[in-house]
């Protein structure tokens, strides 16, 4: 009660600039109702998208950045910079980064504290493999990723968690109901061990093949304040039909 619910969209690595910026529009068109909207467009798109999404009710956030504010860093992009190009949240520790570029939560911890430092909002993400779901280690996990990935400030900034487990990001698998009110309510308990009174209000995002069919189950467990979007992100249909679940 008295949290605005995020519908976030990652667009991860797709799109040409043309898709965007039309994807972008179709958002911003169709952009009503209760949930807070944002998309997160690869970097090349994030000028143009935010020109589409100028004057509109949808927000725009970067998938990355770099924990130090400038440097000698060849190919990476720093916070202020999309703060300064109009981005208000950064996706980090995305579980293909983890992945793809072998980020502990040392150093996503540390990406999340230039975000805070350059005034973006981080939408930090956790979340288990099969393996550990399968061997019951799935909370204990997600917890350790919390405790490690947070940096001091986090609360008061109004940080977003998303939870995605690893297994189900694309492959249209979800966990039961159950199951993902039982994790979100093991990182509410976490968010307040480690921030307080704070703790209670921030948003916790379940992400996973999140489609408009199954989004209104999802986004009315308790402790689920809206969804982090892949797939079904691309498509402006698709984003909205999930927002107006809400
Ligand atoms: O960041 C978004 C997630 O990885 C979910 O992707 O909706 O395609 O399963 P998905």
């Amino acid at each position: 009660p008295g949290v605005r619910p995020l519908i976030a969209g990652n667009w991860k690595m797709h799109g040409t600039l043309a898709e965007a910026t039309a994807l972008a529009a179709g958002v911003a068109a169709g952009a009503a109702g209760k949930a807070e909207l944002l998309v997160c467009p690869p970097f090349p798109h994030l000028v143009p998208v935010g020109e589409a999404l100028r004057g509109k009710a949808v927000a725009l956030g970067a998938q990355d950045c770099h924990a130090a504010a400038k440097g000698a860093h060849t190919g990476d992009v720093a916070a202020p910079m999309l703060k300064d190009l109009g981005a208000a949240y950064v996706i980090l520790g995305h579980s293909e980064r983890r992945a793809d570029h072998g980020e502990s939560d040392a150093a996503v911890k540390a990406k999340a504290g230039a975000a805070l430092a350059a005034g973006l909002v981080p939408v930090v993400c956790v979340g288990e493999s099969e393996a550990q779901r399968v061997s019951g280690e799935a909370e204990a996990v997600v917890a350790g990723q919390l405790a490690g990935s947070l940096p001091e400030g986090f609360a008061a900034a109004g940080g977003v968690v998303a939870y995605e487990p690893v297994w189900a990001i694309g492959t249209g698998r979800t966990p039961t109901e159950a199951d993902i009110a039982a994790m979100h309510a093991r990182i509410r308990a976490e968010l307040e061990k480690a921030f307080g009174e704070a703790g209670r209000t921030l948003r916790i995002l379940y992400g996973g093949s999140v489609k408009p069919g199954n989004a209104k189950g999802i986004l009315a467990l308790a402790h689920v304040d809206g969804a982090l979007v892949g797939g079904a992100s691309l498509k402006a249909e698709d984003f909205l039909g999930i927002a107006a679940a809400v």
